[in-house]
């Protein structure tokens, strides 16, 4: 796998590739879920189980996640942990840039073994973890234990970080969150990075100590998927699963015809640019008998945007007032366009220790398009809390 990573790229120092090389991932998943076409868990694959082993010991070294725990929430299978994709975990620490000496803390120790990448790195003293899931807490030290390590893994709600070990050096969050935590900044050293996935169209967030209280950078290249922060309490990720309202009787809707095709949608950057415009927006995609596309829903929690093609060839949309959805879609199409269809890592986030954030486009305070046209080129994000937030609970 060590081999596989080095030559997609994924790999690109020999430090890293020596910890890759060390760390048994078998150790830490030794049972893992099958999914089906629709990624819900159905087969338990166990290394207990000998008819099993050869499976198991070939999906552990290779460039796939592995879903280590679901829970039912009424006919969904919801993953709750995972031991996620190699090549991500390489490319998110190489991102993060550490040094030797350096405090790193981990949101999210799961099956331990990103965790036991760092302590090989760092040192076990140089790494502290935390789970929201006690359970998997305890396994995890018992792995990190049986391959030699000792760091520090608390069982609490990471979005309120670690206090007692702050400062870190560098955060590394293996779960998404709708925005940058404020505590984390506020444990962030001077001089200090944070590497987080965002819930937001799989945004991936490099951002660097910029101020007191203040941190700011560029998305990566590269889409990361993860799983939602949750709390303790809930078993529903946060932010992610919206109802669908109702859509309104004809004679309240606003109906029309639309000329954005909604294939436009399909291109993965520019849904994150209209998500970072509109961070509730779901889409669902219509097809018929054989498959074919058709149209198109967008909505959020109060308003609805059916986009429909019709046997006319036009694309007849129905929108729910007073907000239309589809109007903002065509209106992000519209910004988006006119600013040369920036792909993702020309977008940057900026997040104060006060809730505050924004979203920008190439810098953090350019004002101007390179036409030399005015403009404002950052606008504002719901601070975590407008969004739905995990409950704060205490650490133990
Ligand atoms: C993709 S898995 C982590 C993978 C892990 N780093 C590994 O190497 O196995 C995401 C983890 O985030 C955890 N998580 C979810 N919400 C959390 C929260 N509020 N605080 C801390 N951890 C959380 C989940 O329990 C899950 O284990």
């Amino acid at each position: 796998m060590a081999d596989h990573l080095t030559a997609e790229s994924a790999i690109t120092v020999d430090r890293w590739r020596a910890a890759f090389e060390s760390t048994p991932r078998h150790v830490f998943v030794p049972r893992y879920w099958e999914l089906n076409e629709y990624n819900s868990p159905i087969r338990l694959v166990d290394s207990t189980v000998p008819s099993h082993r050869h499976e198991w010991l070939q999906a552990a070294y290779t460039d796939r996640v592995l879903v280590t725990q679901w829970r039912a929430d009424e006919d969904r299978r919801i993953v709750t942990s995972s031991a996620s994709l190699p090549s991500l975990v390489a490319r998110m620490l190489h991102l993060l840039d550490v040094a030797d000496g350096q405090r790193v803390l981990e949101i999210g120790t799961g099956t331990g073994y990103n965790t036991t990448l760092l302590c090989h790195r760092l040192g076990s003293a140089n790494v502290t973890s935390i789970d929201v899931d006690l359970r998997l807490v305890a396994e995890a030290v018992g792995r990190l234990d049986t391959v030699g390590f000792a760091p520090t893994v608390i069982a609490g709600d990471g979005a309120l970080g670690v206090k007692d070990g702050a400062p870190y050096d560098r955060i590394l969050s293996t779960c998404a969150s709708p925005g940058v935590p404020p505590a984390w900044i506020d444990q962030l050293a001077d001089g200090g990075r944070i590497v987080t996935p965002l819930t937001i169209g799989g945004a991936l967030a490099v951002l660097d100590k910029t101020g007191p209280g203040e941190v700011s950078g560029h998305l990566d290249t590269d889409a990361a998927w993860f799983m939602a922060m949750r709390s303790a309490d809930r078993s529903m990720p946060v932010g992610l699963l919206a109802d669908q309202p109702r859509p309104v009787p004809d004679d309240v809707a606003h109906l029309g015809v639309s000329t954005l095709d909604p294939k436009a949608l399909t291109d993965p950057d520019f849904r994150l640019w209209l998500l970072l415009h509109q961070p509730r927006l779901h889409f669902v995609e219509h097809v018929d008998d054989q498959l074919t596309p058709t149209g198109l829903t967008v909505h959020n929690d109060v308003d609805i945007a059916t986009a429909q093609r019709h046997a006319d060839g036009r694309l007849h949309v129905r929108q729910s007032p007073p907000r239309r959805l589809w109007d903002t879609v065509e209106s992000a199409w519209m910004s988006w366009t006119n600013h040369d269809k920036p792909r993702r890592d020309r977008l940057g986030i900026t997040a104060t220790a006060d809730g505050l954030q924004y979203a920008w486009l190439d810098h953090p305070t350019r004002t101007q398009d390179k036409g030399g046209r005015g403009g404002v080129f950052h606008w504002p994000l719901p601070t975590p809390r407008q969004l739905p937030q995990t409950t704060k609970h205490p650490q133990p």
